[in-house]
């Protein structure tokens, strides 16, 4: 029997097949749009980055004070069996990065490409795969951070543009699909962060979060900066569930700081002073082992499990139509020539036959 995780690898496969491809679900799906991925809301500068690239365990993500992240960067994670990690951008397919560096650097560019060196956003998402034997398989979204105010050089607008733009990644998706009913609403999952020196009371992520999924279903809250916050306060209120209450337990992070940054402090020396800084500390040692970003990363490996899991039959019903359509739209073009399309269409079709027999074996 497959393991869960090569199911989610599977998952990652199908859902970039699918946006290589354009929509082809039919009726206005995916199945891109039809697998739940994470993404994470704050505010500016709570550390949204810096805890994508902790929980990925790699250096890549542009990351500093004031609006950095400008356009919607749209990470999968897949886990491979062995050799050294690399990188591939769906804007330029055929090049391999193996300098994490450079893959910076292309985000940086790419951003720029779109909407100049300003601080003005897009919202046309970057797609970036990274393919490494130390991840765990996730659909990870950077968002641009929510804002009070415009700065110099903003339009009006950038407020509320900042905040629908993060809104439709993480609002409650209904279909109206008649076809489509029979599947759950693909709802993203979401990684609220909130900085530890700030009140809890004013996070941003924790209200908006509030707003698309009241339940906290579908929420991970998590809280930064615990090493800035003034001497005699500590965060457990907020860690162990006292303050707001959700679904899933809070975890408390410890990112580089700028300065750390500006002294190319890497992942591994990072990770060492996240660790450290846990189990030697008064107030959080007790909670050492639920606490930091590899824990995070477990943490939403599993619960993707779990949600996958409770979509399984839905999902087949999804795949069951989608090779009927591939296998129409097939039939008409001509079965698999070396057309471009064509040969696109039979890749995804193989992908989709796979994924059915799959999910079939975990259903038995
Ligand atoms: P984003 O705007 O939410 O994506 O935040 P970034 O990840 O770009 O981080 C903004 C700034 O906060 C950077 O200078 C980081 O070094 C700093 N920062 C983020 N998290 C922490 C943390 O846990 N501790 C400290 N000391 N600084 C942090
Ligand atoms: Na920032
Ligand atoms: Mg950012």
């Amino acid at each position: 029997m497959a393991t869960m995780e090569s199911l989610i690898g599977l998952v990652n496969r199908i859902q970039r097949a699918c946006t290589v491809l354009g929509d082809h679900g039919g009726e206005g799906m995916s199945l891109w749009e039809a697998l739940p991925s994470v993404a994470v809301v704050g505010g500016q500068s709570s550390g949204k980055s810096s805890v994508l690239e902790s929980v990925v365990g790699r250096d890549f993500l542009p990351r500093g004070s004031g609006i950095v992240t400008r356009r919607p960067l749209v990470l999968q994670l897949h886990k491979i069996d062995g050799g050294s990690d690399y990188a591939e951008f769906l804007h330029t397919p055929k090049k391999k990065f193996t300098d994490f560096a450079s893959v910076r650097k292309e985000i940086a560019d790419e951003t720029d490409r779109i909407t100049g060196k300003s601080k003005q956003i897009s919202n046309i998402p970057i797609h970036l795969s990274i393919y490494s034997p130390n991840v765990v398989n996730l659909t990870l979204i950077d968002l641009p951070g929510l804002t009070k105010v415009a700065v110099e050089g903003q339009p009006e607008s950038i407020v509320e543009d900042i905040e629908n733009m993060v809104r439709s990644y993480v609002e409650k998706k209904e279909t109206t699909s008649s076809t489509l009913k029979l599947l759950v609403a693909p709802n993203c999952i979401i990684l609220a962060i909130s900085p530890a020196n700030q009140d809890i009371a004013t996070s941003d992520a924790i209200k908006l979060a509030r707003e698309v999924d009241p339940s906290g279903e579908r929420t991970f809250g998590v809280l930064t900066k615990l090493d800035l916050m003034d001497k005699g306060t500590n965060a457990l209120d907020v860690l162990e569930g006292r303050s707001y209450r959700l679904q899933h337990p809070w975890v408390g992070i410890v990112n580089r700081s700028q300065a750390d940054i500006n002294k190319n402090v890497d992942m591994i020396a990072a990770r060492r002073k996240e660790r450290e800084y846990f189990e030697t500390s008064p107030e959080y040692g007790h909670l050492t082992s639920k606490m930091g970003a590899e824990y995070l990363a477990k943490l939403l490996s599993k619960h993707l499990e779990t949600v996958i899991r409770q979509r399984i039959p839905s999902i087949i019903a999804l795949i069951n139509k989608t090779i009927d359509e591939l296998n129409a739209e097939l039939d008409r073009i001509g079965r698999p020539i070396a057309v471009d399309s064509g040969a696109q269409l039979y890749t995804i079709l193989e992908l989709c036959r796979a994924f059915d027999r799959v999910f079939k074996e975990h259903l038995d």
